[in-house]
C-alpha cells in the first residue's frame, strides 16, 4: 500500500468511528444517504443554471450521475456526508444538504443545494440546522465552516440564520474569484436561539 493509500485508509478508519445516524428527521424534512434511484432528481437539479450559478457549471447527465455516486460512496465510507433531502409527503428528492470534509483541510463544511421550486421556504436552514446539530454531537468537531460567494445572497442569508460569522477570504474554484469562509464554533452553536434560527414561534 502506498503512503497516500495508507493516509486515505487512516482517515477513513477514523471517520467511520464517528458516524452520524441517519435518517435525520426535521419537522418538514427527511435527510438520508443517496441511492441510485435519486439520480434523476439530481440530474434535474444540476441542469438548472440558477442552481449551479455558484456551485460550478451546469452538469451533464453523466456528471450529475457521478455526483450522486460520489455522495453515496463518500457517505458509505465515512459514515457522514451530504444527504438527499425529502420534504415529508413529497415523494421526490429536492436536493442535498449535509456536512462534508472541506477538501485538503481538516475542516468540516456545511453544503446545500435545493431545487428552485423549494426555495425560500426555510428548507435549507432547517436541513442545515439538523445536519450541523448532528455533526457537533457525533463528530466531535469544534467548529463548522461554509464557503460562499459574496454574490450568493440567499446562501449568505442562510449562513446568517445559522449564526455563522465571516472568518476569512479564500480562493474560489467555481467561479475562480474570491469566496468567503464562514464559521461557527461549538460554544456559539450551543448558545444560539434555535426557535429564532428556524423561524419557529
Ligand atoms: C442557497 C439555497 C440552498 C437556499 O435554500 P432555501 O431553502 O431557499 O433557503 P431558506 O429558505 O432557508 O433561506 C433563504 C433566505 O435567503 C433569502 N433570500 C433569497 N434570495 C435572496 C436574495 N436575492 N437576496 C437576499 N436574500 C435572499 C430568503 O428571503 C431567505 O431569508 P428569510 O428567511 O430571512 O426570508 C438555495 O438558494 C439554492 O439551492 N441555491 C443554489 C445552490 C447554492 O448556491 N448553494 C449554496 C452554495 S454556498
Amino acid at each position: 500500500m502506498s503512503n497516500i493509500e495508507s493516509a486515505v485508509q487512516l482517515l477513513t478508519d477514523v471517520s467511520q468511528k464517528r458516524a452520524i445516524p441517519v435518517p435525520i428527521l426535521t419537522a418538514r424534512l427527511e435527510l438520508r444517504p443517496f441511492q441510485d434511484g435519486d439520480t434523476e432528481e439530481i440530474v434535474q437539479l444540476l441542469a438548472d443554471p440558477e442552481v449551479t450559478r455558484f456551485i460550478g457549471e451546469v452538469r451533464t447527465r453523466e456528471a450529475a450521475t457521478s455526483s450522486v455516486r460520489v455522495m453515496r460512496d463518500a457517505h458509505a465510507a465515512r459514515g457522514w456526508g451530504t444527504l438527499a433531502v425529502f420534504p415529508h409527503g413529497d415523494h421526490g428528492c429536492v436536493g442535498y444538504c449535509g456536512v462534508r470534509p472541506l477538501p485538503h483541510t481538516t475542516e468540516v463544511e456545511i453544503a446545500f443545494a435545493l431545487q428552485r421550486r423549494c426555495w425560500n421556504r426555510g428548507y435549507a436552514t432547517e436541513a442545515a440546522t439538523a445536519s450541523m446539530d448532528a455533526a457537533f454531537r457525533c463528530l466531535g468537531v469544534n467548529s463548522i465552516v461554509a464557503t460562499v460567494y459574496p454574490a450568493n445572497k440567499a446562501s449568505l442569508r442562510v449562513l446568517e440564520k445559522l449564526g455563522m460569522s465571516l472568518d476569512s477570504e479564500v480562493f474560489g474554484h467555481w467561479p475562480m474569484t474570491t469566496a468567503l469562509l464562514f464559521r461557527i464554533e461549538r460554544a456559539k452553536w450551543q448558545a444560539r436561539d434555535v426557535r429564532t434560527a428556524i423561524g419557529v414561534g
